[in-house]
């Protein structure tokens, strides 16, 4: 497992990062899909962890991750869309989750588990919904590693993405500066992705752009260089 300080330079070290959203991989054949996403080079595979509760929804937790961490050696950040994630943090990171974030709506005062998850070794994240402004987060966002920007409600694949959050990706990095990894998830594809790199994302969660395309490794490829056209542009 990596070290904090390991995950941070290889993610600063890859960016722009096409993370594949595991909750539109084939459940049935984990080992060819982390086979295919291997071969493709993917530095970062996100984990939506939903509990039906914070979100109107269920996926999966700890015990498929750990299944998952036998078959790759691909860094792990889990996203918990779940409530009171700070009852679950051990169990996340014993099964090898390198990164986990965790939302501002399900822990309103999250400094102390940020704090208790960097303390941990572990890459602190923190994500709001589409509804949450900048100014809830301005505050803590020295308080995490990981700055998720939610573009569609979180739940569901295969949503349609929310053009105006594309503001608050151009807020973070300027209150935040270069430091801070900035993430935007939900309905990201190649008529979304330049938008957000372009307004300085670094790392792209990508569920049906990816697992609905015939060639993962092709589909992925398209993404970074839309997204890494995008940078130099500005
Ligand atoms: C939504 C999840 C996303 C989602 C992405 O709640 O957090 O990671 O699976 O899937 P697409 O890319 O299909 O929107
Ligand atoms: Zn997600």
């Amino acid at each position: 497992m990596r070290t904090r300080d390991q995950m941070l330079s290889e993610l600063r070290g890859n960016t722009p990062v096409i993370a594949p959203s595991m909750l539109k991989c084939d459940f049935g054949n984990l080992h060819r899909e982390m086979e295919l996403l291997d071969a493709s080079g993917a530095a970062l595979l996100h984990l939506d962890v939903m509990d039906g509760h914070f979100v109107p929804n269920l996926s999966y937790g700890p015990m498929v991750i750990g299944g998952m961490r036998g078959l790759t050696r691909t860094a792990f950040d889990a996203h918990l869309m779940i409530s009171e994630p700070q009852k679950y943090l051990d169990d996340y990171i014993k099964v090898g989750c390198e990164a986990i974030t965790v939302h501002l709506e399900a822990v309103p005062e999250p400094t102390g588990l940020l704090r208790e998850i960097r303390r941990r070794g572990v890459v602190a994240g923190l994500a709001i919904n589409p509804g949450t402004p900048i100014s809830a987060v301005e505050s803590l966002l020295s308080e995490c590693d990981l700055f998720l920007v939610m573009s569609v409600q979180p739940g569901f694949g295969g949503q349609k993405f929310i053009p105006e959050v594309v503001s608050k990706i151009r807020d973070a990095r300027s209150i935040a500066g270069n430091d801070l990894i900035i993430s935007v998830d939900g309905g990201i594809g190649k008529s979304s992705i330049a938008a957000c790199s372009e307004a300085g994302c670094d790392v792209f969660v990508a569920g049906s752009s990816v697992f609905d395309e015939p060639c993962y490794s092709a589909a992925m490829a398209e993404l970074r260089q839309l997204a890494m056209d995008a940078r130099t542009v500005c």
